[in-house]
């Protein structure tokens, strides 16, 4: 296919249309395979960019049905400034009734937008994109929250769909293995579901499936929350006595009791206490943001320090910077190995006065 920008005139200060790229999921799985430890660094730096003011990530808006009450799709604007200079927008689906019709309960695209002319230049299949830099962000925190301890070597997931595989598959291509690993899901089928994906996937120790959450939570020192829960199921502060690391990904999982009891790390301040999070009730019942220690960009920058030996709880809200930074990683490594569908005459109206 040619490029629409061959075809383009160039505007008068030298701009151009850019070509119309669409990036299928194949295309996206293969940029990112083997990858991890860059895309753990993109986060990383991401996140400092971020910290440093150079993005710009208003708050998540998030469509909800009168007639579908556990359906919402949510928009996620971003525009990341620096080297970077993209911007774009992930659109995402979260419809939990398709897992009893055995489709994954996420879908997603993202639009990349030219830093010059604004022009979307990509759209790329996006939940694979999203679930990458969830995880992504999860291997940094769980690194960068345990430095001051003994590294876990007991990991426990409470919820175990795709999120929680994407996790843990990142920290194991990042470096970490484990002693334990523990697994607990209210759907029999989910929890099996993911026992065998850490077979087939050749995890290192030795894999529990646990009924209860306590128990699951009192024998591991990393807990994984990624459950589909929209309120706290998770209340017993006792069951966090051994100060366990928590990524508290699902985000609504822990009673504010629990966050109260532990130092409390965010992706981003005004983006987590929103939309009824654990912190957003926390703040809520205490009617300050005094439990919250500050950000992970705060911890890597060395302005908060984590004490050891007692529980630390990570909560990221998901930011769209995130997004588009590895949807931008995707679509530079699909577009430097020859491999871009450019959709041709895409925008076709391109003289003001015809
Ligand atoms: N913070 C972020 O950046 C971010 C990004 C992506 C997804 N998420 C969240 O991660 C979560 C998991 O996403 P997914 O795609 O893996 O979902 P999924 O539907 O594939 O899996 C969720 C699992 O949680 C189980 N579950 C629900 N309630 C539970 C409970 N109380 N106790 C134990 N298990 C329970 C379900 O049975 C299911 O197996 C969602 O809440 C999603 O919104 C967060």
């Amino acid at each position: 296919m040619t490029a629409v920008r061959d075809a383009v005139e160039p505007a008068p200060a030298g701009l151009a249309v850019p070509p119309f790229a669409v990036v299928p999921g194949a295309q996206v799985r293969q940029a990112l395979d083997g990858r991890e430890r860059e895309i753990v660094d993109l986060v990383e730096a991401t996140y400092r960019l971020h910290g440093a003011g150079q993005s710009v990530n208003p708050p998540s808006y998030f469509l909800r049905f009168p007639d579908r009450p556990t359906a919402r799709i949510i928009a996620l604007p971003a525009s990341i400034g620096g080297a970077v200079r993209v911007d774009g927008l992930k659109w995402i689906s979260s419809f939990p009734q398709n897992i009893d019709a055995g489709i994954p309960r996420a879908s997603a695209v993202l639009i990349l937008n030219d830093h010059d002319t604004g022009y979307p230049f990509a759209c790329l299949e996006a939940s694979v994109i999203s679930a990458t830099r969830t995880a992504a962000s999860a291997a940094l925190a769980a690194d960068r929250l345990s430095r001051g301890r003994p590294r876990p070597t007991r990991i426990g997931f409470v919820g175990t769909g795709l999120i929680a595989r994407y996790v843990h598959s990142y920290l194991a291509r990042t470096g970490w293995s484990f002693d334990a690993v523990g697994v607990h899901d209210l759907s029999p089928d989910s929890a099996a579901g993911f026992r065998g994906y850490l077979e087939r996937s050749g995890a290192t120790g030795t894999v529990t499936v646990h009924d209860s959450a306590e128990e699951l939570i009192r024998g591991s020192d990393l807990i994984v929350f990624a459950t589909v829960a929209s309120r706290p199921h998770v209340t017993d502060r006792s069951w966090f006595g051994h100060g366990p690391l928590v990524l508290h990904v699902s985000l609504r999982d822990l009673a504010p009791e629990i966050l109260l009891d532990a130092t409390n790390v965010v992706d981003d301040v005004e983006h987590c206490l929103k939309a009824d999070t654990s912190p957003h009730l926390t703040e809520q019942l205490t009617g300050s943001r005094d439990f919250l220690a500050g950000t992970l960009d705060d911890v890597m920058a060395g302005r908060v320090t984590v004490p050891a030996g007692r529980t630390v709880v990570f909560s990221p809200f998901g930011l769209g910077v995130l997004d588009i930074a590895v949807g931008d990683f995707v679509y530079r490594e699909v577009a430097r190995t020859g491999q871009l569908h450019v959709v041709e005459d895409f925008f076709s109206e391109l003289s003001r006065h015809g």
